[in-house]
């Protein structure tokens, strides 16, 4: 059974189609998707400002059963809000925003697994981050609320994976950067890519698939790329 919180987003989208004919749950923020094709998808509600979202779910579906758990919620922009060209464009509350969703919801989610899965769960839980998030990579600047809340989720990643040595050995903790895929949040940023360099939701949800699909305990704590290659912290 899989699970893909932000399910109704653009790589969220991908990847439940990708695992068309298996048992799927994705969450929804806003509206709930329609869509004649993927009907079987158990479709939840989710608000990660709510304070106990993630127990929500704990109770909506039985986590022991997830073989598969996905978190693909993010934020980069909103109507009145551009990612930050320089630091004179920081503001506060912005940037605490993007920590609680870009941040804070994987801690969240890790909190409640932690207490509810059993010491033998093989479960794969995987977060969407962001090549941005990585401190060694970044020649760029800019877009500091969304490069530090990234580069914070990926310092949490890190850490569950090395609390889960322990305290769950067999499960797996990565970190995926999906590549630039045309969604929501990049489409304002699509103009003068690379002819190639923007990948559909599809070959997203391919690609990340197949990597879950050949992901093993050893692996845990890893930073990956969509296309299996190793990304630097
Ligand atoms: N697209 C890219 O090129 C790209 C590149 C690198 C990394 N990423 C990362 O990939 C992840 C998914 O991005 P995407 O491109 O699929 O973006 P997207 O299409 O905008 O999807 C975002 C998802 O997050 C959900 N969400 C937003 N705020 C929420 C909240 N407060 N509570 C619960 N759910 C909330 C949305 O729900 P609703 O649909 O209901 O609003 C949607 O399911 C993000 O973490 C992003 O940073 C994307």
């Amino acid at each position: 059974m899989k699970l893909v919180i932000g399910g109704s987003g653009g790589i969220g989208r991908g990847l439940l189609g990708a695992w068309a004919g298996q048992t799927r749950f994705g969450t929804y923020y806003q509206n709930q998707p329609k869509d004649e094709t993927d009907a079987d998808i158990h479709w939840l509600p989710c608000d990660l400002h709510q304070p106990d979202w993630a127990e929500r779910l704990s109770v909506a579906l039985d986590v022991n059963q997830l073989d598969t758990l996905v978190l693909a919620t993010g934020l980069l922009h909103r109507d009145n809000q551009k990612p930050e060209k320089s630091i004179r464009q920081f503001k506060r509350d912005w940037f605490l925003e993007s920590m609680l969703i870009n941040a804070s919801a994987f801690a969240e989610l890790a909190d409640m697994l932690q207490g509810k899965l059993q010491r033998q769960s093989e479960l794969k839980l995987a977060v969407i981050s962001a090549k941005v998030g990585s401190i060694s990579d970044n020649r760029l600047g800019g877009w500091h609320s969304y490069r530090a809340s990234k580069a914070a989720l990926n310092m949490l990643v890190t850490n569950v994976a090395l609390e889960w040595k322990h305290r769950l050995p067999a499960a797996t903790v990565v970190a995926l950067h999906p590549g630039t895929t045309d969604s929501r949040l990049s489409a304002p940023f699509q103009q003068g890519l690379p002819k190639g360099q923007l990948h559909s939701i599809e070959q997203t949800g391919q690609a990340l698939s197949s990597i879950l699909e050949g992901l093993s305990s050893a692996q845990t704590g890893q930073f990956i790329a969509w296309d299996g290659s190793l990304l630097p912290w």
